[in-house]
Parts: structure tokens; C-alpha cells; sequence
């Protein structure tokens, strides 16, 4: 691509954002449009917009970090090193739901996996800002599920919740929820070795005075339904 000149240039991006906003406007009442920058369909979702570009788009659809790969029942984003379904978009709180599919949400007894850290994405800060002034994808919400497996049984920390599923007669498995950081190995008791975690819920859904006594099965509800990225 040509660029001859500023004024040239800022004057055709002018043109072109209308041009974008008219081709979206007629793209609606059209249902579809062939110009590759037309609301799209991914997995189960509709009529995803910008920034959300798909695979296949022209370079000059939506923004690189928020492609979609689309299955017939799936849409996914690659984050850093990892692959998450997106479940919903709100684009009105810039943000959108996520699961991560080494989660295993259709078993009664989930456990993320040791070896597969969550990106840690801090919302708001200077690092997160791209050169495009876009927000790199953060997580949004404050609350980890973290687990623990420990040689004896842990009495006398009450944020530890037993998972009874996961635990033998030498191995007791707990769970605990960490806010605004993520699980800590050092306030682990030093019998307890580090298995996993988990990021789930939005910035409001869960209240941290209920998280506290949350159970495992409680728990398990949240992290089923995933977790929430802010992507503006
Ligand atoms: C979308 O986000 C806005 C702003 O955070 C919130 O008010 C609204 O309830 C959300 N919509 C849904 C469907 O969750
Ligand atoms: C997920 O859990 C279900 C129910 O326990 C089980 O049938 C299935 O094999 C598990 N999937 C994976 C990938 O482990
Ligand atoms: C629990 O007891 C162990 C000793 O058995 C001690 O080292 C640890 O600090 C105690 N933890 C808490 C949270 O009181
Ligand atoms: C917990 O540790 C024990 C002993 O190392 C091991 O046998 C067990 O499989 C571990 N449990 C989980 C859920 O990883
Ligand atoms: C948590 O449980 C403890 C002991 O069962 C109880 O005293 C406390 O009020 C509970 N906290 C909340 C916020 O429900």
C-alpha cells in the first residue's frame, strides 16, 4: 500500500471510517455484505463487530489480537500461549466471557491443569497499552480459584475448602480463593504442594464476603461459567 503523503492519508482514513460506518449501516439491512468487515457469525455467537475480526478477514478488518478462530458451536481467541472459548460479548462493558477448554466443566470434579498458567493480564496499567492504543487483553475479574495438595490434613485455615473428590487417605486435596492477585505458593502450609488455578467471574458477579465461604461445589459453579477479559 501506497502512502502519498499525511494530509493525503489522514483525509482517506476519513473517508474511510465513513465509508466503514455507511458499509456497516448497509451491511445490517442487508444481512451480510461481501466487503469482509460486515458483522459476522462465529460459533454461536451473532453479529460480532469490531474490534472482533475472523480468520480469513482482510488485514485491515478489526484488530489482529481479537481474531476468532469459528467452529460450528465454537468461538475461540488465542491469548498468549493460550486458547480459550468465547462464550458471550458485552460490547457495551468492553469486555467478554471466556472458558478455558483444559477445564473440564462437563466433569463433577474439575481441575485446571498444574502445567497450563492463566495469562496474567493487569487491567489498567501502562504495560497493557499497545502502540495501537489498544488494551492487550487482561482479565478482568479478581477472584482465582487455587488448588492445593497436601500430605496431611490442613484444620486450621478456614479458606481452605476440601475437595473430597480429588483426595485420598494420604493426599488431601483443598481449594481457596484468591482476590486481586494470583494464588500465592508462599502461604502454602509446607506440606502443601501448588496443583493448579483458575481465574473466574466478572468485576461484580461475585462478592468476596460470600467467596470466603464458598464450598468446592460452590466453586465449581463459578468456574464453569468462566471468566471475564476486557478488551478496550
Ligand atoms: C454489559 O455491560 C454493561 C456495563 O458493564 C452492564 O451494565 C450490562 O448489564 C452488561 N450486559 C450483560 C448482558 O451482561
Ligand atoms: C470430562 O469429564 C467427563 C465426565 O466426567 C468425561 O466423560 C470426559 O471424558 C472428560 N473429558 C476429558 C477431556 O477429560
Ligand atoms: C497451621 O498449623 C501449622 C502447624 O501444624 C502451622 O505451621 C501453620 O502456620 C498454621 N496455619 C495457620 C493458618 O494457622
Ligand atoms: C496428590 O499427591 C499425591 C501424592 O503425591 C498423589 O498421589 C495424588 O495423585 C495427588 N493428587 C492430585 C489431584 O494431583
Ligand atoms: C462464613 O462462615 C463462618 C463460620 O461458618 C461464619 O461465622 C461467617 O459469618 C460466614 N461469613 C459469611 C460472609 O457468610
Amino acid at each position: 500500500m501506497g502512502n502519498p503523503g499525511a494530509s493525503h492519508h489522514s483525509i482517506t482514513l476519513q473517508s474511510l471510517t465513513v465509508f466503514s460506518l455507511v458499509v456497516v449501516f448497509a451491511a445490517d439491512h442487508v444481512q451480510g455484505g461481501d466487503d469482509g468487515c460486515s458483522p459476522f457469525s462465529c460459533g454461536h455467537l451473532r453479529d460480532i463487530s469490531y474490534p472482533f475480526r475472523q480468520r480469513g478477514d482482510p488485514l485491515d478488518c478489526g484488530v489482529e489480537a481479537y481474531e476468532l478462530g469459528c467452529t460450528s458451536s465454537k468461538a475461540t481467541i488465542h491469548i498468549n500461549t493460550g486458547t480459550y472459548y468465547v462464550t458471550a460479548i458485552n460490547y457495551t462493558g468492553s469486555y467478554f466471557w471466556v472458558m478455558d477448554p483444559n477445564l473440564n466443566t462437563s466433569s463433577s470434579c474439575p481441575l485446571p491443569l498444574w502445567n497450563h498458567l492463566p495469562y496474567i493480564g493487569y487491567f489498567g496499567g501502562i504495560d497493557s497499552v499497545s502502540p495501537s492504543g489498544f488494551l492487550y487483553l487482561a482479565t478482568q475479574s479478581y477472584y482465582r480459584a487455587c488448588f492445593t495438595n497436601c500430605s496431611r490434613a490442613v484444620t486450621n485455615n478456614s479458606a481452605y475448602k476440601p475437595v473430597a473428590c480429588l483426595s485420598a487417605s494420604n493426599s488431601h486435596v483443598y481449594v481457596w480463593v484468591s482476590d486481586y492477585m494470583p494464588c500465592m505458593v508462599e502461604v502454602l502450609e509446607p506440606y502443601c504442594g501448588y496443583l493448579g488455578e483458575i481465574p473466574f467471574g466478572d468485576e461484580y458477579s461475585s462478592d468476596w464476603g460470600q467467596l470466603q465461604n464458598a464450598s468446592y461445589a460452590d466453586i465449581t459453579q463459578f468456574i464453569s461459567k468462566g471468566f471475564t477479559v476486557q478488551f478496550l
